[in-house]
This record gives structure tokens, C-alpha cells and sequence, in this order.
């Protein structure tokens, strides 16, 4: 099958998939490989729960700094031709593994966070998860006394139920999936193009390096994300639904 077979315009269901890879055309660093994150800081110490219970300040500090970063970063342009795409096929879907929020901020409207947002904080109290862009935060706690938590999915947390279920409909349905930017080694969220490749529906890994799961790809694009959706936008030919 080639790219024109793969004709974007004639899709109804499209579900992009995208991980750190594609942010990284904004500057964000992704998590493995040269310049990951959790090369510079151990995740034990910064992104799991118990790190979090023993010392809140510190996690606070490196998940503030984060946010700032990223505050001061803007989308790429694999985020914006999403966004286009979506514009012109309604039933377009991003289920992101990113916590940047990157793709809204481009403009896509129906995107998924399988992994939380670094832009909502949340307390177990009745306040429950409360969207915060405040850079810095106003303050880190909450109005009950205790510490507000980012509203992120951090080292050994289950993913939220509803979520992973909006993600399954939305790749259960799909009539065409787009993989970019991730290293496919981050679990449940690595499945999610299985469940496509089950269903036989063409799939599309766009990333610069072969992952684990790049021989069941249909088509495999070596190269980066603003680059390979470009192409990919090249080939499509609008037809009317
Ligand atoms: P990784 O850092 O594991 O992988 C990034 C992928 O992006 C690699 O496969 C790179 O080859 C690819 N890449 C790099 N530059 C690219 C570019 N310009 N265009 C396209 N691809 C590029 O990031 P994820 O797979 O997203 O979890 O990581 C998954 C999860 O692990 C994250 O959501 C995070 C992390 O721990 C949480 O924070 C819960």
C-alpha cells in the first residue's frame, strides 16, 4: 500500500497517536534516547507517587520548572497540520501520551490524554482535578491544607478508566491510525495500535528511529514529525463526506 492508497482525505475516523517525539519540534525534550529526561533525572526521585509523598517540594520544583519551560515553548508544526486535519475531517482523534498540552494549543479540539496534563493540578478532597495555568503556581496547596497533586499519570499509576475508554472507542472505530513521536515502550498506552493493526485498518508510524513495533506498521515514515505530516498532507485530496 502506498502513501497515495493511504489518501488522508478520504478517511473519516482518523486517529493520530503521538508521543514526545512530536514535541520535540518545540523544543521539549523527550524522555529516552540523547537528551532524554529521565537520562538527567532518576523518575524515582521525581515522577512516582512515593517520591511525591516523601517530598513534595522537590517534585513541585522539577514539575514547576517543567511548566515554565514548556510555557515558554510553542506547537510544532506536526502539531498544527493536525490541528488543520482535524478542521477538515471532523472525526479526527489525537490520543497523546504528552503531558504539554501542545496539541490544544494548536487548535485541536478532540484530543485524548492518556497520560494527564501538566496544566490541571488535583487534591483528593472534594476539589477534585481543577484545570491551573499559573506559572509560577499561586500556591501549592490546597484550600483543605493539603498538597496539590499535578494531575499527571506518574510511574506505577493506573491510567483513568474513563480516559483509556474514550481511547479504545476512538481506536475501535478508527478508519486510519497515525503513529508519531513515540518509543512505544510505555504500557498500556503502547497497545494502542495494536487494537488497530487487529482490525486490519491501515496504520502510519512516522519517527526517525525503527521502534518495537515498526515491522506491523503498514507503512513505516523514517523521519521526523513536521516533515513525514507535511508529506503525508501533500497526498491528501480532500473529498467531501
Ligand atoms: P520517548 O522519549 O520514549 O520516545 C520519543 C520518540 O520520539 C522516540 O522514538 C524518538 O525516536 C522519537 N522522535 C524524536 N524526535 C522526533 C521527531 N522530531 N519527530 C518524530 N519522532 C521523534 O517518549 P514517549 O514514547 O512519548 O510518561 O514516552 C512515553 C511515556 O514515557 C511518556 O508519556 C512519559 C514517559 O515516561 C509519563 O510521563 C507518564
Amino acid at each position: 500500500m502506498n502513501l497515495c492508497d493511504l489518501a488522508l482525505g478520504k478517511r473519516r475516523r482518523i486517529v493520530f497517536f503521538t508521543g514526545a517525539g512530536i514535541s520535540a519540534e518545540s523544543g521539549i525534550p523527550t524522555y529516552r534516547g540523547k537528551g532524554g529526561l529521565w537520562h538527567q533525572y532518576n523518575y524515582e526521585e521525581y515522577a512516582c507517587q512515593l517520591a511525591f509523598d516523601r517530598n513534595p517540594e522537590k517534585v513541585w520544583d522539577f514539575h514547576e520548572e517543567r511548566r515554565a519551560f514548556v510555557a515558554r515553548c510553542t506547537p510544532a508544526e506536526g502539531h498544527r497540520i493536525i490541528a488543520d486535519i482535524e478542521k477538515h475531517i471532523p472525526g479526527t482523534t489525537v490520543i497523546t501520551q504528552n503531558i504539554d498540552g501542545m496539541h490544544q494549543r494548536a487548535g485541536s479540539r478532540n484530543v485524548i490524554e492518556l497520560h494527564g496534563s501538566m496544566w490541571r493540578v488535583r487534591c483528593d478532597c472534594n476539589m477534585g482535578v481543577r484545570e491551573n495555568n499559573d506559572v509560577p503556581l499561586r500556591s501549592r496547596q490546597c484550600d483543605c491544607g493539603a498538597y496539590l497533586r499535578p494531575d499527571i499519570v506518574w510511574f506505577d499509576d493506573p491510567l483513568d478508566t474513563e480516559v483509556i475508554e474514550r481511547a479504545m472507542r476512538a481506536v475501535q472505530t478508527c478508519d486510519l491510525l497515525i503513529t508519531i513521536g513515540t518509543s512505544a515502550m510505555v504500557f498500556p498506552a503502547a497497545q494502542i495500535p495494536l487494537i488497530a493493526m487487529q482490525r486490519k485498518v491501515p496504520t502510519i508510524e512516522i519517527n526517525p528511529e525503527k521502534t518495537g513495533l515498526t515491522p506491523y506498521y503498514t507503512v513505516f515514515l523514517k523521519g521526523t514529525a513536521g516533515a513525514m505530516l507535511n508529506r503525508l498532507w501533500a497526498h491528501a485530496s480532500w473529498t467531501t463526506p
